[in-house]
């Protein structure tokens, strides 16, 4: 081969790998729906839809133990009512660690409502949610999780939203040891999801679409046999992260304007006494 014929070969695997940054077809797999999940050009889009027969879903091929993760969603349009879009982590079974984003469709021009929890050992009971400050179903944003030994921050386009701490030294368990896999799906909840499940879902509408791109993970991966990190993980500084004065004040402002349900208010399904981390922060 002489130097002319290379010059393409070169140009062609710097695309190849910038490209491959995102790739549904790399590092996710289609679980469920019958075809009503899709993964389109060359890998950078993902659609799950819904219909009356069935909704569906992903997961990703690898487990993480730690890591940045990001996602970019443009959730269903128009009357949305009585659908959830889900993504979460989660290390699956009874005593499983999980971190939720589920997004609750409303009415069109009504406001969706972002539900988060966290759970250790199995046990949940942590939800906030919030309504968000532009439209999630124009645009494409991005909904990220720091996930470090130190912490659990959930953002929205860099915005931290909700922060759930490790205070092991209180007494109070933190997931760090269970591996998750990353899941969505989208289904029908109109039992309960919008209104408390007063709207129901509008079929005349179906098929009602959620849309991905440009996944990334900055993270530990895990797997039965070995686990390693993206890159040197001394020198991952999402590894040590944690909220600056910044990050605190955006949150506060985050929490005052835009969060609508706190567990850690609600005293009434708590009779016995808040849960514990409630006093720390
Ligand atoms: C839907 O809109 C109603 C009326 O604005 C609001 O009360 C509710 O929180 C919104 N979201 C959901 C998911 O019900
Ligand atoms: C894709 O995600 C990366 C990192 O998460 C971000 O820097 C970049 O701006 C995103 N690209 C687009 C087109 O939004
Ligand atoms: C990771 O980075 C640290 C600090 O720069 C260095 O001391 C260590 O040898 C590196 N480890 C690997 C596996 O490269």
């Amino acid at each position: 081969m002489n130097i002319s014929q290379m010059i393409p070969v070169f140009v062609l695997i710097n695309v190849l790998v910038l490209v491959s940054a995102s790739d549904f077809n790399q590092d996710f797999d289609i679980t469920w729906g019958d075809g009503r999940a899709k993964i389109l050009n060359n890998g950078q889009l993902l659609t799950l839809s819904l219909d009356k027969t069935s909704g569906s879903g992903f997961q990703s091929k690898k487990q993480y133990l730690f890591g940045k993760i990001d996602m970019q969603l443009k959730l269903v349009p128009g009357n949305s009512a009585g659908t959830v879009t889900a993504y979460y982590l989660s290390s699956v079974g009874n005593a499983h660690d999980e971190i939720d984003f589920e997004f609750l469709g409303n009415l069109s021009g009504d406001p969706y409502i972002l539900h988060t929890n966290v759970f250790t050992q199995g046990k949940g009971n942590r939800e906030q949610q919030f309504y968000l400050w532009f439209d999630p179903t124009k645009d494409f944003h991005t909904y990220s999780v720091l996930w470090n030994p130190q912490t659990i921050i959930f953002y929205v386009d860099e915005t931290p939203i909700r922060e759930f701490k490790n205070l092991e030294s209180k007494g109070i368990l933190f997931p760090k040891s269970q591996p998750m896999w990353i899941y969505s799906s989208l289904w029908n909840a109109d039992d309960w999801a919008t209104r408390g499940g007063l709207v129901k879902t509008d079929w005349s509408q179906a098929p009602f679409t959620a849309s991905y791109q440009n996944f990334s993970a900055q993270a530990c991966t895990w797997t039965s046999s070995s686990s390693s990190c993206s890159s040197n993980s001394s020198q991952n500084s999402w590894m040590r992260q944690s909220l600056d004065s910044t990050g605190q004040a955006r949150i506060q402002w985050v929490q005052k304007n835009y969060m609508i349900y706190n567990y850690c208010t609600d005293t009434k399904r708590f009779p016995q006494g808040l849960p514990p981390e409630c006093s720390q922060s």
